[in-house]
C-alpha cells in the first residue's frame, strides 16, 4: 500500500484527522435580458476533515444467497486467503478486477518519470475488502457454499477451496411478501419471518444489533442485492412522510415493501443502506426519515454492464457532436434474476431504471436536440435458462451524422453478470464507509457537516442514481468518476484533475529532467506505448535525428 503525504500549508495531519483547506471553484451563469450569458467565477473555501482510523466493517447483504451475494462473499474470501486455482486456461489468482477502489488508479501529478498513478484505495485511508465481515438475510435457507454451487459462476476448483470457508454461513430469515416479487420465486422461500410488519421490522433491527455485537465490527452497512421488486404505489397518507410510513408499518399497510422495511430498519439503527436493485424502495417517507436521522442512503440498481457502456457511449457520441436518435437494447440471461424479471411487474422496475440513463447527456446539447425530442430508447429482457449467469446484451445505437448521414453501432456484450456486480458491491460499501468519515464546512459555516443523506457520490455505481430534490442527475460515467476522484483529492488538498497538462505545452518544456534525463525518455516511451489503443507500438527515440516509427 502506497503512503501518500501532501506537502502543503493547506493540509494538516493529526493522529485523528487529515484536514485540508480547499478552494472550490465553480461558475455562476445568468442569462441577461439582451441575450448575453453572464458567467461569474465563484470560489468557496472549504475545509475537509477525514477521520484516519479505519474501522472494522461489517456488511449485511439482503439476498445473501443470491448470485451476487454468494459471489461477492466468495471473491472476498478468495482474495483474503490468496487463493489460486487451475482452469483450462491455466493458473488463475484471486483479484478485485472491476472494482474502482481496488483495481483502478488515480493520477496524483507529475514526477521525473512523467504521470504518477496510485491505486484509488490509497488516496484516503479506506477499508480493505479482505477485512470485511459479511452476514445477511435470504428467503432461501441454503448455506452460502451451496448457493455458490447453485449460482454456477465460479470455477469448480475454486469452489472446492472456498467451500470449507462458506458452508457454515447461513442467511438469516427474511421478510417475504409474495406480491412484491415474481410468483416463480415462491419455491425458494423457505426461510421467512412471520408476524406483523412491525414485528418483522423489529426483528431485522435486532439482527443488525446482534451481528454487530457478535462479530465485533465497529460499524455495519446494509446493501440490498435481493430480487427486484415491483414498484410500490406512492399513496398520500401511507408512505409520503416519515411519520405516515412508520405508522403504516405499525398498522401493517399492504403497500409497504420488504425492501422499504429493510431500509427503515437500517435507518432507525443509524446504518447506511444501499439499494442495488431498481425498485423504488426509497419512497418519500423513507427519504424523509433518512434525512431526519442523518443516515446515508444510496441507489438505485447496480450499473454493471449494458447501462454502464450506454452511459459512456452516448456521452461520447453527444460530446462528439453526433446525434443518437435510436437506442435499442436486447438482453437475455438465465440466472434467477432473469427468472424473476420475466414477470411483467418486476421487469417494469428494471425498464424504468434503465430508461433515463441518457437524459442528462441529451439535455446537455441543444444544438443536436433543439427540438427536445429524446432518442427512441427500447429495452427488452428475456429469460433463457441455458445461458445461466452469462448474460448477453445486444445494443444498436443509430445516430444522425453530418448532412443527414447515418451511423449505426452494434455491440454484443457477453459477461458473467455476478462477476460484474460483485466488485460494484465492494466499491459501494467501501466508498460509503469512507464518506461516513468525511466532514466539511465552508468559510461561512461554524461547524462541520457530513454529506447529504442521499449519497450521490455513489452515482457512478448506480443505474438510476438517487439524488436529493433539486439536484441534477448525472449519468455520464466519466463525470461520475471524476466526482469521486476529485472529492477524494479535495480531502488531501489536491486540485481537481483538469487534464490541461500545461507544463508540457510550453515552447520550452519547463522541467529540465523531462528533456535531459534518459529516464524521462523511458517515461515518454511508456506513455506513448500505453496510449497506443490501436495496439500499435510507438517508439519515441532519444536523439532528434532518430525518426519516430510505428510497429
Ligand atoms: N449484474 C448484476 O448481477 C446486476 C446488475 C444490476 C442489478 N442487479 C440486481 O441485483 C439483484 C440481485 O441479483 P442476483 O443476480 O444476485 O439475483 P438472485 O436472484 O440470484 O439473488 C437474489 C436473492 O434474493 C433473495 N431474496 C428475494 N427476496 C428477498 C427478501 N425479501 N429478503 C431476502 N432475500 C430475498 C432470493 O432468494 C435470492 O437468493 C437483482 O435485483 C438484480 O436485478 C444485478
Amino acid at each position: 500500500m502506497a503512503t501518500i503525504k501532501v506537502n502543503s500549508p493547506n493540509v494538516t495531519y493529526t493522529e485523528e484527522y487529515i484536514e485540508s483547506k480547499y478552494d472550490y471553484q465553480t461558475s455562476q451563469v445568468r442569462n441577461g435580458p439582451d441575450g448575453t450569458i453572464n458567467v461569474t467565477p465563484v470560489t468557496t473555501q472549504y475545509t475537509f476533515r477525514t477521520e484516519r482510523k479505519v474501522p472494522k466493517l461489517g456488511v449485511m447483504l439482503v439476498g445473501w444467497g443470491g448470485n451476487n451475494g454468494c459471489t461477492v462473499t466468495a471473491a472476498i474470501l478468495a482474495n483474503k486467503h490468496k487463493m489460486s486455482w487451475h482452469t483450462k486456461e491455466g493458473l488463475k489468482h484471486a483479484n478485485y478486477f472491476g472494482s474502482i477502489t481496488q483495481a483502478s488508479t488515480v493520477g496524483l501529478g507529475t514526477g521525473p518519470e512523467g504521470e504518477v498513478y496510485v491505486p484509488m484505495k490509497d488516496i484516503l485511508p479506506m477499508v480493505d475488502p479482505n477485512d470485511v465481515v459479511i452476514d445477511g438475510w435470504d428467503i432461501s435457507s441454503m448455506n452460502i457454499a451451496d448457493s455458490m454451487e447453485r449460482a454456477k459462476v465460479l470455477d469448480y476448483n475454486l469452489q472446492v477451496q472456498l467451500r470449507p470457508h462458506m458452508k457454515h454461513m447461513r442467511p438469516r430469515p427474511s421478510i417475504y411478501i409474495p406480491d412484491f416479487i415474481a410468483a416463480n420465486q415462491e419455491e425458494r422461500a423457505d426461510n421467512v419471518l412471520t408476524g406483523s410488519k412491525k414485528e418483522q421490522l423489529d426483528r431485522i433491527r435486532k439482527d443488525i444489533r446482534e451481528f454487530k455485537e457478535e462479530s465485533g465490527v465497529d460499524k455495519v452497512i446494509i446493501l440490498w442485492t435481493a430480487n427486484t421488486e415491483r414498484y410500490s404505489d406512492l399513496i398520500p397518507g401511507i408512505n409520503d412522510t416519515s411519520e405516515n410510513l412508520l405508522r403504516s408499518i405499525r398498522e401493517g399497510e399492504k403497500e409497504i415493501s420488504p425492501s422499504t422495511l429493510f431500509a427503515v430498519a437500517s435507518i432507525l439503527e443509524g446504518v447506511t443502506y444501499i439499494n442495488g436493485s431498481p425498485q423504488n424502495t426509497f419512497v418519500p417517507g423513507a427519504l424523509e426519515l433518512a434525512n431526519k436521522k442523518k443516515v446515508f442512503i444510496a441507489g438505485d440498481d447496480f450499473k454493471s454492464g449494458q447501462t454502464k457502456l450506454k452511459s459512456v457511449l452516448v456521452d461520447f457520441l453527444v460530446s462528439a457532436g453526433i446525434k443518437p436518435v435510436s437506442i435499442v437494447s436486447y438482453n437475455h440471461l438465465g440466472n434467477n434474476d432473469g427468472k424473476n424479471l420475466s414477470a411483467p411487474q418486476t421487469f417494469r422496475s428494471k425498464e424504468i431504471s434503465k430508461s433515463n440513463v441518457v437524459d442528462d447527456m441529451v439535455d446537455s446539447n441543444d444544438i443536436l436536440y433543439h427540438d427536445k425530442k429524446k432518442p427512441d430508447h427500447c429495452v427488452v429482457i428475456k429469460y433463457v435458462p441455458h445461458v445461466g449467469d452469462s448474460k448477453r446484451a445486444m445494443d444498436e445505437y443509430t445516430s444522425e451524422i453530418m448532412m443527414g448521414g447515418s451511423n449505426t453501432l452494434v455491440i454484443h456484450n457477453t459477461c458473467e453478470d455476478s462477476l460484474l456486480a460483485s466488485p460494484l458491491i465492494i466499491d459501494l460499501v467501501i466508498i460509503a464507509e469512507i464518506c461516513e468519515r468525511i466532514q466539511f464546512k465552508t468559510e461561512n459555516d461554524n461547524s462541520f457537516q457530513s454529506f447529504n443523506s442521499v449519497l450521490t457520490i455513489l452515482s457512478y455505481l448506480c443505474k438510476a442514481p438517487l439524488v436529493p430534490a433539486g439536484t441534477p442527475v448525472v449519468n455520464a460515467l466519466f463525470k461520475q468518476r471524476c466526482c469521486i476522484e476529485n472529492i477524494f483529492r479535495a480531502c488531501i488538498g489536491l486540485a481537481p484533475l483538469n487534464n490541461m497538462m500545461l507544463e508540457y505545452k510550453h515552447q520550452t518544456i519547463a522541467n529540465p529532467i523531462q528533456r535531459d534525463n534518459s529516464s524521462s525518455i523511458i517515461a515518454m516511451k511508456k506513455t506513448a506505448q500505453t496510449n497506443g489503443a490501436s495496439g500499435k507500438q510507438i517508439i519515441v527515440s532519444k536523439s532528434d535525428s532518430d525518426t519516430d516509427c510505428e510497429k
